[in-house]
């Protein structure tokens, strides 16, 4: 059964691409590698490879004419929250006109399943906590507007053509490949695993905390952190649930489980066995002090339970990873 995956060279696009064909599916990727790298599909792969930018409907559509989709996972598309209020052009560009386009071709192509990328920025900022999918959906970037806007294209294809679709909505995705072999490689890095792995490296000076004045117990923001192969987990388990005839819709997609990022700092500090110099900085705009995804309802639709996102787990195998690539893939 073939199954398309957009951004499949991406940090989370890579860990579906292998637990899907791991499973027994076959994958077809797309991806335009702005960000991507093709070394993460590994040297042995046998994925088609489609390098095409979302936004060009007539590449895109050639990858459609030659394959038989059963379903798009689609990963791909832009996520750097300050980037996006910065330059909204590119985020309505690839995030959605690009995934526009797709949905545009699973209807002429008669694909009936979808997986979307979704995220917790379409939250905002969270009325209570722990987080339900029936929270208010207040964005407050481009970033979370954008995927927004795509979770309710999803919900009008559901209706109006019986596109049978899971949007997941991310927590922070963290960790790495238990095998070592794939992992985060982002430039800029934003994310807090791979920043403090750099000041372990020497490859930075110390780790910029972004506020310690929040009221959280240590005064820095909590996080749900979900390790990115229990993500993958729940796409290959969404795909079976909706194989199986099982109901669209959007669930939240983390660990349930809250951490500071003092927390994460000392779990980096054991994973690597070395101290890890911080300083401290001035919020980030936007910034909210706690984020934690209720996962009822992934629990009960997908029968998912996370297995790796202990903060000490994500760490270990993120440590793994870097320690072998502490440049990126090309280390
Ligand atoms: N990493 C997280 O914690 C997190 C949290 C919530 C949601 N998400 C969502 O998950 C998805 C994957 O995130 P990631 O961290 O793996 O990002 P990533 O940047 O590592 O991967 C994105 C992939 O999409 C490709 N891409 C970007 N624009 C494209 C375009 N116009 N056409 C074709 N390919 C394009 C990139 O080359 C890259 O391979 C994104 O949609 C992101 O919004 C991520």
């Amino acid at each position: 059964m073939e199954v398309l995956v957009t951004g499949g060279c991406g940090f989370i696009g890579a860990h579906i691409v292998r637990e899907l064909s791991a499973a027994g599916f076959l994958v077809v990727v797309l991806d335009d590698l702005s960000s991507g790298h093709i070394e993460s599909l590994g040297s042995s792969c046998d994925f088609s490879l489609y390098q095409a930018d979302l936004r060009d409907a007539i590449e895109v559509e050639s990858c459609f004419r030659q394959h038989m989709f059963q379903c798009v996972v689609h990963t791909g598309g832009l996520s750097l929250h300050g980037e996006s209020v910065d330059d909204p052009e590119s985020y309505y560009g690839a995030n959605v006109i690009g995934s526009l386009n797709l949905l545009a071709l699973c209807k002429q192509y008669e694909v009936p399943h979808f997986l979307f990328s979704s995220t917790c920025a379409i939250y905002g900022h969270p009325q209570q906590v722990p987080i339900r999918e029936d929270h208010p959906l207040l964005p407050t970037n481009s970033y979370g507007r954008t995927k927004l806007a795509i979770e309710h294209a999803l919900a009008s294809y559901r209706e109006a053509h019986g596109l049978n679709y899971l949007a997941l909505r991310y927590f922070n995705t963290a960790g790495a490949h238990p095998g070592g072999d794939l992992g985060e490689d982002h430039e800029p890095e934003t994310h807090l695993f791979p920043n403090a792995f750099r000041v372990a490296l020497g490859q930075r000076e110390q780790l910029t905390i972004h506020g310690r004045d929040f009221p959280t117990p240590d005064g820095t923001c909590i996080r749900d952190y979900v390790h990115v192969q229990d993500l993958a987990r729940a796409h290959l388990l969404a795909l079976r649930h909706l194989l199986n005839g099982g109901p669209s819709g959007s669930l939240n997609l983390g660990s349930g489980r809250g951490h500071s990022v003092l927390d994460v700092v000392r779990a980096c500090e054991k994973a690597c066995g070395k101290s890890i110099r911080i300083q401290e900085g001035p919020r980030r705009p936007g910034e909210v002090p706690v984020l934690v995804a209720d996962i009822a309802r992934i629990r009960e639709w997908l029968h998912w339970t996370p297995e790796r996102s202990d903060l000490d787990t994500i760490a270990a195998d993120a440590w793994r990873y870097f320690a072998r690539h502490p440049r990126g893939y090309k280390s």
